[in-house]
């Protein structure tokens, strides 16, 4: 066990740490099937565009931040301005509320993985597929048990630490998970027939793409890179001064963006190779895939690959969730790291457990109009406090402490040339909180 806070042990376990908190449910399943209905290469450059201009700004603010103050998002804002202390409170109840979300997911994961190995999805039509998984999630006891596995399972790596338990899991998890989706992605686009779906994903289609994919496009840059909520800024707290935050600030976004496009490419080559249809979300990875699983020759054997790395990848973003919230109760609170996580998992999964039932047994209760508790959660969390904890953080580090500290700290106090910084200082000043805002404004308006 660690004293105090804890560290990275070296720059790269925190680069590994980072992209695997980026890398997750959202590249998995979500990149894949909005690139693909967002006319697809169209969609693709678009995403890359924004990840260049704001995701990459944003980063390189939120890990900034958290190296300078040495803090959890709370107490980084409320160091530098009292005032400002809020917008930390902000990301750590996101932390939390999208955690009773995506343990239910991660649950979810563990479930097929299991099924997977035991033969018991061996089912070659997607009707079935689709009924079964339908009964799954809306079922009552089940979903729970998988969702308090999971739980279980961040809780093991948390408690162990900084250096101790998250950067030793990413060292184990994420080359595994790299390993793994080459793999799958190399079956998937040999297979007759994988082509088309290799042209649907990449051809541009700009007749497809509306103002709609520019802000899915938007929304899924801040998701997948985990910004917005100060999930970077705790991260960035445990480095020390010797970190070059710039390059660190651009190899997460390349790796998450790595991760994205091998996911559309072990995904949706398979999926027309066996002549399905490209489906919606959640119906892609868990019920259109495991028919594909089912045709192709060892395709048991790669279906088990699969839903291990996502699990993985579920796995690595979920501990840094949860570490936003233990990072805030041990810096403020001064709790011990063992009762802090403790105290997080309890509370995400009292939470989790109304997020589960609302997909079955409590989906009359709605607490947003016709939004139960797993949609209402996911819709205030990506819609609403993400962006807006985005742009907060891009006017704090740019008009409120200042770009000049901004980049005092980036360069390690002058040691290190950055000679992106004007461009960098006037993204953060000016084009992000403007794209951001307008991107908010639009995405809230009744469509
Ligand atoms: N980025 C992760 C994914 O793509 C999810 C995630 C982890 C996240 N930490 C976050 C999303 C912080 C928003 C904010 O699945």
């Amino acid at each position: 066990m660690e004293n105090g806070r804890g560290q990275w042990a070296s720059s790269f376990g925190f680069v590994l740490a980072a992209a695997g908190s980026a890398v997750g449910l959202g590249n998995l399943w979500k990149f894949p099937y909005i690139a693909g209905a967002n006319g697809g290469g169209a969609f693709v450059i678009t995403y890359l565009l924004i990840l260049l201009f704001l995701g990459v700004t944003v980063m390189i603010a939120e890990i900034t931040l958290g190296r300078h103050t040495q803090l959890n998002a709370y107490g980084a804002y409320k160091k530098l301005q009292a005032k400002w202390a809020w917008v930390g409170a902000m990301g750590v109840l996101t932390g939390f509320l999208i955690m009773s979300y995506y343990s239910v997911v991660g649950g979810w994961v563990i479930k097929y993985l299991v099924d997977m190995t035991t033969g018991a999805l061996a089912v070659n039509d997607p009707a079935a597929l689709g009924a079964f998984f339908g009964g799954f999630i809306g079922a009552s006891v089940s979903p729970l048990i998988y969702m308090l596995v999971f739980m279980a399972i961040c809780f093991v790596i948390v408690i162990g630490g900084i250096s101790g338990g998250i950067e030793k899991a990413n060292k184990v998890l994420m080359p595994l998970l790299f390993l793994f989706i080459i793999i799958v992605a190399i079956r998937s686009m040999t297979l007759p027939g994988a082509a088309e779906g290799i042209k649907w994903l990449f051809a541009p289609d700009f007749s497809k793409f509306t103002g709609a994919g520019f802000l899915a496009a938007m929304g899924q840059v801040f998701f997948s890179l985990s910004l917005g909520m100060g999930c970077m800024i705790t991260y960035g707290s445990y480095l020390d001064k010797e970190t070059n935050i710039a390059k660190s600030g651009w190899t997460i976004p390349l790796l998450d963006t790595f991760v994205a496009f091998m996911a559309g490419l072990a995904i949706i080559p398979a999926v027309f190779a066996f002549g399905f249809e490209p489906g919606q979300g959640a119906g892609l990875v868990f019920v259109t895939l495991p028919a594909v699983f089912s045709q192709m020759p060892a395709g048991q054997l790669f279906g088990i690959i699969f839903f291990l790395l996502v699990l993985f990848a579920a796995i690595t973003s979920a501990i840094s969730l949860c570490e936003v919230v233990v990072a805030w109760l041990v810096d403020q609170k001064q709790m011990d790291r063992v009762k802090a996580t403790a105290l997080t998992v309890l509370g995400i999964i009292i939470f989790a457990i109304p997020t589960s039932l609302s997909l079955g047994a409590w989906s009359d209760i709605h607490l947003l109009p016709g939004k139960g508790f797993f949609d209402t959660f996911d819709f205030l969390t990506s819609n609403i406090l993400l962006p807006l904890g985005g742009l907060l953080l891009c006017i704090f580090v740019g008009w409120v402490w200042g770009t000049d500290k901004a980049d005092e700290e980036i360069t390690n106090g002058g040691k290190l040339q950055w000679s992106y910084a004007p461009v960098w200082n006037f993204l953060i000043k000016y084009i992000a909180p403007v794209a951001i805002a307008v991107i908010f404004v639009v995405g809230l308006m009744p469509k």
